[in-house]
């Protein structure tokens, strides 16, 4: 199939570029590279022997967008394109609404145009809120979030939602990832944010390169077993193939469907600490430090669907995401 991807540069964008380059599809990327670097698309290339189409524009750029369509027949669309950091959405409430909001719409209105009806969306597991009870279940009321970034994604949910019921030949599958670590086998592909970052594992890789002087764990007084707080991470190869299945599967069904990406396990802060200094035989000086504002103190998926609707379900364990991760940044 030929498969449109926007922020097909980014993190998880480029690792799913990957995967379906790899299961013989045809790949044109949109990214306007504001948080990704161009030479990805090398990384790319070298991996999987193909360099796919590549569009340095703005998504909600439309007549931008539609001579991409014009140029390439799209069968589907996974849409990654968007703003992504917590904290910044926060400070920046119209920054985050306008960019995300106007992409996607753009992206509907001209996959409209030229008849496209498959659409795969990144959304997260932020959609959940603060008050459903984990693991978290698709049927679930996912109509809360805790950050104007996490707004978006509900609103994009709702939006494509709307849209499928007017459209009942679209599909539209909502993946609901957990938190994706680690990175592809060879090392050229990763997760390498600008400036500090504000995730995890790629604070405490550039703690573990020396870039950054120790880690701060955000409180050890949570109600969970060792006092710090439990996510479900899973392996941004893993999440990658996701994408391969979601879009398998819309294919051949019409209609939406929220489907959680996640291993099923929480894991505590401390334990992944520990883990990664285990996988790589490193030291990682850490802190504990005060709560975060806005982490909750625990969170998984239940990964049934996944597993009964898509044929999905994780392989790769905590070790194989902290050496990945660490390969990967070994090399920057
Ligand atoms: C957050 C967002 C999620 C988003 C994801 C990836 C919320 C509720 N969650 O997930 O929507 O998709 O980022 O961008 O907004 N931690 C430390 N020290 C650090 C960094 C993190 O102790 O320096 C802890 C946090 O307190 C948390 C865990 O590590 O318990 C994971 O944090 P992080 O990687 O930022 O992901 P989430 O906050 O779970």
């Amino acid at each position: 199939m030929n498969i449109l991807v926007t922020g097909g540069a980014g993190y998880i964008g480029s690792h799913t570029v990957v995967e379906l380059q790899k299961a013989g599809h045809m790949v044109a990327i949109v990214d306007d590279l504001s948080n990704a670097k161009a030479n990805v698309i090398d990384s790319i290339q070298q991996i999987t022997g193909i360099r796919p189409a590549f569009f340095q524009i703005d998504c909600a750029d439309k007549n931008a967008l539609r001579t991409v369509f014009e140029q390439h027949p799209v069968d589907a669309v996974i849409h990654f394109a968007g703003f992504k950091a917590v904290g910044e959405s926060v400070k920046k409430p119209l920054a985050y609404y306008r960019n995300n909001l106007d992409s996607t719409l753009t992206l509907l209105e001209v996959m409209e145009e030229f008849g496209c009806k498959k659409f795969i969306f990144s959304s997260s597991a932020t959609v959940y809120g603060p008050n459903n009870p984990y693991p978290y279940k698709e049927e679930m009321p996912a109509i809360q979030s805790s950050s104007p970034y996490g707004w978006t994604k509900v609103m994009i949910e709702r939006i494509l939602t709307d849209y499928t019921t007017a459209h009942p030949d679209f599909c539209a599958v909502l993946l609901r990832y957990f938190n994706p670590i680690g990175s592809h086998e060879s090392g050229l592909l990763g997760d390498d944010p600008n400036g500090i970052p504000n995730n995890l594992m790629p604070y405490i890789t550039r703690v573990a390169a020396g870039q950054l002087e120790k880690l701060t764990i955000f409180g050890d007084d949570y109600p969970t077993p060792d006092g710090t707080c439990l996510r479900d991470y899973l392996h941004v190869v893993d999440l990658a193939v996701g994408h391969l299945k979601a879009l398998e599967y819309a294919v051949k069904h019409l209609g939406v469907e929220a489907v959680n990406l996640g291993t099923g396990q929480g894991v505590s802060v401390l334990e992944l600490v520990h883990a990664f200094k285990q996988a790589n035989g490193i030291q990682l000086p850490y802190v504990i430090g005060p709560r975060r504002d806005g982490d909750l103190p625990a969170f998984w998926a239940d990964a049934e669907k996944a597993k009964n609707l898509l044929g999905w379900e994780a392989m790769h364990s905590i070790e194989d995401m902290c050496k990945s991760a660490w390969e990967f940044a070994k090399k920057k």
